[in-house]
Formats: C-alpha cells, sequence, structure tokens
C-alpha cells in the first residue's frame, strides 16, 4: 500500500497510544491503559496517569514499530494529541512527539483529540463524507462536532456542562450495585428491563434550554433522579427492580443522545453521522440511532471498538491525513493545551 508512514502518539488521559499507519492502512494500534490504578480513587488521577504514560510510553514505541514491521528511521512524520485532554498527561506524549521528530528530522503534527475521534473512521469505512457529523459518546466526552472539512473545519456544536455520558452509566451502574465498568454492564441489565417502567428525566431538553443549549448535554439530574428513585425504594424496604431502572436509565440517556444527533444532522443539512467512544458499543444507542437515522435519511458510521476507544491510530491516521493534504506541520514549540477548544 502507499500513502505516508506516520506515527501517532495518544496520551491525553489514561490510555498511552501508539498507533501507526501507512496512508489509510493500519499497521499498530498499542494501547496501554493505566485504568487499574486509578479504580481506587473512583477517578483518573492527574499525576500517576502523567507518571504511567511515561513508563509506558518507549515499551510501546518499540512493540508498535515490531507489530508495524517498521523501523522509526522509515517513519514519514509524527502526530500527537496535544489537547483537550490532562495537562501533564498531554505534555508527555507532546515531550515524546517532539523528540523524536527532532531525533529523526521528521515534520511534528500536533492534532485535536476531539478531531482524531471522528479521523479514526477513515481507517474503517474510508474517506469521510463531507460534510460530516461526528457524535463523541465516552467516559471523558459527549460532543457534537460539524465537520465540514476533517483536515481543516471541525466545529464543535455542543458539548455536556457536567458529566459525560459514559460516567453517568458508571454512577448509576454503581448506585444499582453492577460491577466496573459500569456501561457494559447496565446494557446486560437492561436487556431483561422494561424502559418505559420509570419516567427518567431527559437533560436540556425543554424548549427553553433548546434555546441555550440546543447541542449541549446534561447528565447530572439525571443521575440524581435515579439514586433518589432507588434510595427512596429501598428506605421503604421494597426491592429494587434493577434491570426496570437499568433500562429506564439507558433508555433516558440514548434518547436525549440520539434526538440531539439527529437535530444537528437537520439543522445543518448533513446526512452522514460518525459515532465515536466507548458508549458508541451501547446496544440500544445503536437500535435508536438506526430507527431514527433512517427515518430522517441519515446514513451511520461506526469505527470498530478498539478504534472507538482512545488509541494511538487515531492520531495517526488524522496525521497521516494532514500529510496527504498537503498541510503545514506544526511549530516544534507547539504547547500542550489541555482546554483547547476544537
Ligand atoms: O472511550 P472509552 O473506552 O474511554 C473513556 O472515555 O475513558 O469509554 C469508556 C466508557 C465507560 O464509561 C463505559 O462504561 C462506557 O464507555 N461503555 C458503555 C458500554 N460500553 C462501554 N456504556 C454503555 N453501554 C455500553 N455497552
Ligand atoms: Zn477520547
Amino acid at each position: 500500500t502507499r500513502g505516508p508512514l506516520v506515527l501517532g502518539i495518544e496520551s491525553s488521559c489514561d490510555e498511552t497510544g501508539i498507533g501507526i499507519v501507512r496512508g489509510t492502512t493500519l499497521l499498530a494500534n498499542e494501547v496501554a491503559s493505566s485504568m487499574d490504578l486509578h479504580v481506587r480513587f473512583g477517578g483518573v488521577v492527574p499525576e500517576i496517569a502523567s507518571r504511567a504514560h511515561l513508563e509506558a510510553m518507549l515499551p510501546s514505541l518499540r512493540r508498535a514499530c515490531d507489530t508495524a514491521g517498521v523501523k522509526l528511521t522509515d517513519v514519514d512524520a509524527i502526530a500527537v494529541t496535544v489537547g483537550p485532554g490532562l495537562a501533564g498527561a498531554l505534555m508527555v506524549g507532546v515531550a515524546a512527539a517532539k523528540a523524536l521528530s527532532v531525533a529523526l528530522d521528521k515534520p511534528l503534527y500536533g492534532v485535536n483529540h476531539l478531531a482524531a475521534h471522528v479521523a479514526v473512521d477513515i481507517l474503517d469505512h474510508g474517506p469521510l463524507p463531507e460534510p460530516t457529523m461526528g457524535l463523541l459518546v465516552s467516559g471523558g466526552h459527549t460532543n457534537l462536532l460539524y465537520v465540514p472539512d476533517i483536515a481543516t473545519d471541525v466545529r464543535s456544536l455542543g458539548n455536556t456542562i457536567d458529566d459525560a455520558c459514559g460516567e453517568a452509566f458508571d454512577k448509576v451502574a454503581r448506585v444499582l450495585g453492577l460491577p466496573y465498568p459500569g456501561g457494559p454492564n447496565i446494557d446486560k441489565a437492561a436487556q431483561g428491563g422494561d424502559s418505559k417502567a420509570i419516567a427518567f428525566p431527559r437533560g436540556l431538553s425543554t424548549k427553553k434550554d433548546l434555546e441555550k443549549h440546543r447541542y449541549d448535554f446534561s447528565f447530572s439530574g439525571l443521575k440524581t433522579s435515579v439514586t433518589r428513585w432507588v434510595a427512596t425504594r429501598e428506605a421503604a424496604g421494597e426491592p429494587v427492580p434493577v434491570a426496570d431502572v437499568a433500562a429506564s436509565f439507558q433508555e433516558a440517556v440514548v434518547d436525549i443522545i440520539t434526538k440531539k444527533a439527529v437535530m444537528a444532522c437537520r439543522d445543518y443539512e448533513c446526512n452522514n453521522l460518525m459515532v465515536g467512544g466507548g458508549v458508541s458499543a451501547n446496544s440500544r444507542l445503536r437500535a435508536l440511532l438506526e430507527e431514527r437515522c433512517g427515518k430522517a435519511g441519515i446514513a451511520i458510521r461506526v469505527p470498530k471498538l478498539s478504534l472507538c476507544t482512545d488509541n494511538g491510530a487515531m492520531v495517526a491516521t488524522l496525521g497521516a491525513h494532514l500529510v496527504a493534504k498537503g498541510i503545514e506541520p506544526s511549530a516544534l514549540d507547539v504547547p500542550a493545551d489541555s482546554s483547547m477548544p476544537i
């Protein structure tokens, strides 16, 4: 195959990712996660994540080169996530990428993590239609991105104003006594439940909400509502119908996500929806997306799960695309930017 050989480095949160692509062909995708180290703290600890990146970086780099059957000196360009993410974590990847760029005398491309999540689908389903609507749903993001051109024009339409949707799945799972990670376990528990059993609230969905937060999301009210509902039951000494609560909660989340995604596509006359992030694995989200996008004439693209979660291949893919489009590389002093806008 042809195209530039690009190395991608991802270190924005708790995954150290090294990806290698040749053009639009994936050669290696090494991911080392420090998630186990954070579990007992109930969330990602920035300092621990940074140290774990430092320890995983070079071994991962070596493994990726071995898997791809390439030498570092063969690489045509280096791409790295410069933001958004945890400042210290980002800095480890950015420093590594800069060192490689200098040592190999190859161009450096600093890329946006969210844009890379969208770009990765090129590996699975070919060139992105223009425009594409990106829906990113994970433990860290809930975003709607309007993408007229993945190389030069990626616009943020909406974001969560509190918890990410995956976070809501994980927190509600804990309330229901389901093991970590909560998302897949709620998905499973919900299969035997009635999604109409309990009417949980849909965040930011009233007419007034839609004026100010048309494409934004909110899940903390929903989480509180589920917690209260369960506590009331327990206080009354009644059994908690776990399957029904799981199904009703899940329905509230995916109902609002799919509604807003379709609304954004309609508003922007965009007939292509790309879905990324770990929550894209949710079976009810997939079913409802198919139903509602089908009705609206919107085509859906979801990359395979290993490309949906944080990884280096997505960074390499966007980097290779920028090289192919003749985009100028970044300056060697490009900073890590934890609150990078899109
Ligand atoms: O992208 P990802 O692997 O990493 C982070 O964002 O950190 O996403 C992980 C999130 C977790 O919150 C997990 O509970 C959720 O994705 N998740 C799911 C499902 N599979 C994973 N949520 C709902 N249903 C699923 N089947
Ligand atoms: Zn991510």
